[in-house]
């Protein structure tokens, strides 16, 4: 008998319409401009310091620029569906709130526990990256660490690295940071993010007048698929602007303001890549780009070291914003998880004086620097772009079945989605595309990730599911 009931409640869906219309306590106080920041911050970091070398060098040659194309297009497709989403359920949580709303509890698990891999793993690839723009600071001033610290073991040229210290250390830093209750107003992030779009426009302006033609040629020697494999990685560049959506119950107008968060950072992001990976491969021939700064490679290689110290710097504080945002959203989207009794109460205990979820932020610091620290960069980045195509593939599809569903017709969207039902599904299969993409050991470590992942939700999520009880209290005996 019981185990008829426990079958039928698997996909019990959560009752978003309380909570839309219920007072949460959060202040109202973010408008357009400071969510286009906000996406702006989040997405633009590690990926962009980082991933145009690679992906020119092993992928696409000269034409890594059509890889961050095509890669923006599925993004976009992607960005449009979370809009419809966050314009019609504004609410904290982000996808994991959505599907559960639309598809059960079981499905929004599942997604959910990707998210969660999604925000680790971007933690720990940025930090990895931010360790090497730091050492190449440091190097600037004749200052080494010793080999065995300087990456994490297996990574390409680092042929004696065993464990990543500085990943290590801002990590920790920053969950202190976090666990001390720090606010990152909207402020402080405009003044960053400007930082870092000045260094990006700085490379970009000196480096035009070292370009070489012939470096274009041949511009895609691996021909369109070179350009797709690109995009795959290309994609953990845009990574962010779904962050956005997580505060929509802090926003003013969200149905309105939110959509053009979303679209506008991505927008902007879009430019700033496209211009840069033109330069740069314009720059060096693309052969030499395999490596971890190429940004700071291609400045000195033509002799830009003042400039080249200065775009490590912006580098370094981009990238430690993106840790912030990603360690702040990943923490919120556990504690919104633990809240719904899915993850064990401990994630969602606050601290009394700071009023952060500490445990919470040291176990996910923690977490993340062991992998920042012991996983190659290559291939932390896939596993970040693995769970987050799989979170977009699911909210493009979750769009139809939104439209579809009876219960969502009266809820005000002033957001939806174009072309429907052409443009999700389109995102959907682009989505997935790009998954097949990425390599037989990202598919693998993914599975493993889900598996444990599935483990945790039958032997505790299942049982003290906040929705399920509720449901189950409600039952006539
Ligand atoms: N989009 C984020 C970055 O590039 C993950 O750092």
């Amino acid at each position: 008998m019981g185990d008829r009931r426990h079958k039928s409640t698997l996909f019990l869906r959560k009752d978003i319409r309380t909570d839309i219309f219920k007072k949460t306590g959060l202040a109202k106080s973010l408008n357009a401009f400071s969510l286009i920041t906000m996406g702006v911050g989040a997405i633009v970091g590690a990926g962009i310091f980082i991933t145009p070398g690679i992906i020119a060098a092993k992928y696409t040659g000269p034409g890594a620029m059509l890889a961050f194309v095509l890669a923006a297009v599925v993004c976009s497709l992607a960005a449009l569906c979370y809009s419809e989403f966050s314009s019609t359920i504004p609410l904290a949580g982000s996808a994991y709130t959505y599907i559960y709303a639309v598809f059960g509890e079981f499905i929004a698990w599942i997604l959910g526990w990707a998210l969660v891999s999604e925000y680790l793993f971007s933690v720990s690839a940025v930090a990895a990256s931010w360790s090497s723009y730091f050492q190449n600071i440091l190097a600037g001033f004749n200052l080494y660490l010793p080999a065995q610290l300087r990456a994490a073991f297996g990574t390409a040229g680092q042929p004696h690295a065993i464990f990543d210290l500085p990943a290590f250390v801002i990590i920790m830093i920053v969950s202190l940071l976090l666990i001390g209750g720090i606010r990152e107003s909207a402020r402080v992030n405009a003044i960053m993010v400007i930082l870092k779009i000045i260094v990006i426009i700085l490379f970009i302006v000196v480096g035009v007048f070292y370009i070489r033609p012939e470096n274009y040629h041949p511009f895609l020697p691996h021909g369109f698929k070179g350009v797709v494999s690109g995009a795959a990685v290309a994609f953990y560049a845009y990574i962010g602007f779904d962050a956005v959506s997580t505060a929509a119950e802090e926003v003013k107008q969200p149905q309105r303001n939110v959509p053009i968060g979303i679209i506008g950072s991505l927008l902007i992001a879009t430019a700033l890549y496209i211009a840069l990976s033109a330069v740069l491969v314009g720059i060096v021939k693309y052969t030499k780009l395999n490596v971890a700064d190429p940004v700071a490679y291609a400045l000195h290689f033509i002799h830009q070291d003042w400039v080249s110290g200065i775009v490590s710097l912006g580098a370094v504080i981009g990238m430690t914003t993106v840790l912030i945002v990603f360690l702040y959203g990943g923490t919120r989207l556990v504690f919104a998880i633990s809240r719904d009794g899915l993850l064990p109460q401990l994630f969602s205990r606050l601290n009394p004086k700071t009023h952060a979820p500490a445990v919470n932020t040291w176990v996910f610091g923690i977490v993340g620097s062991i992998f920042a620290c012991i996983i190659p960069i290559d291939k932390i980045t896939e596993l970040v772009n693995i769970g987050t195509l799989f979170a977009f593939a699911m909210v493009s599809i979750g769009i139809v079945f939104l439209r579809q569903n009876p219960a969502f017709k009266d809820l005000d969207s002033a957001f939806k989605v174009p072309l429907y039902p052409v443009l999700p599904i389109v995102s959907f299969i682009l989505c997935i595309t790009l998954m097949l993409e990425l390599k037989a050991f990202t598919w693998i470590a993914f599975f493993v990730w889900l598996l444990i992942g599935l483990c945790v939700y039958f032997s505790y999520g299942y049982r003290h599911s906040v929705v399920r009880l509720r449901y189950q209290k409600d039952q006539p005996k």
